[in-house]
């Protein structure tokens, strides 16, 4: 395998546990070179997040990143309804999720694993996750809207699962036909028209 392709949905090591990062890797070349590997990865595919299992590497490591660029082809109101604002790199290594309170949030959300569809996914709105950086250095995040989704995207990764495990799968498609038709609607009403 190439050192940047990404593993598909059908692949065993996305639906495994990824391992812990033991205390003598933190600060290591190797650690730093899966996460320098991923960062790659992600802004080639491009993506906003990616989990190390994406790589074929069972290890609890996840990267994050959303840039304007990547955010282009939603206007102002979009953005705001997602939630969907710049930040900067993030690497989060044994990363555990806090999930706070209601309301859940439902967006068509995708995966570089499964390419080529997207779907409505619940989400809750406002989370906190706690972790280390490569260095060791302990890092907390409490962040909302879309990268509390990126967050949640990515730690389903690092526990075996996708987002297909927890879509409105009526509203399972194409990305093409989503965009076109289903995108530009609010979820309730891509919800009230697909039945879902
Ligand atoms: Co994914």
């Amino acid at each position: 395998m190439a050192k940047h392709d990404i593993v598909r949905a059908g692949h065993p090591v996305l639906r495994g546990v990824a391992e812990v990062v033991a205390e003598e890797e933190f600060g290591s070349k190797s650690l730093r070179e899966l996460v320098k590997t991923m960062v790659e990865a992600m802004r080639r595919a491009p993506g906003v997040g990616l989990a190390a299992p994406q790589l074929g590497v069972a290890k609890q490591v996840i990267v994050l990143e959303d840039a304007e660029r990547l955010m282009a082809a939603l206007n102002l109101e979009q953005r705001k309804a997602r939630g969907r604002v710049p930040f900067t790199l993030r690497t989060l290594i044994n990363p555990s999720l806090e999930l706070h309170g209601e309301p859940e949030t439902v967006f068509f959300e995708g995966c570089l694993s499964v390419p080529g569809f997207s779907a409505l996914v619940p989400r809750h709105f406002r989370v906190t996750v706690r972790g280390r950086d490569e260095k060791g250095d302990a890092v907390e995040w409490t962040t909302e809207g879309w990268p509390a989704r990126i967050l949640q995207h990515e730690i389903d990764h690092l526990n075996g699962g996708l987002y297909v495990d927890r879509m409105l799968s009526r509203t399972f498609g194409v990305n093409d036909e989503v965009a076109q038709r289903w995108q530009l609607l609010s979820p309730a009403d891509v919800r009230e028209k697909l039945r879902a």
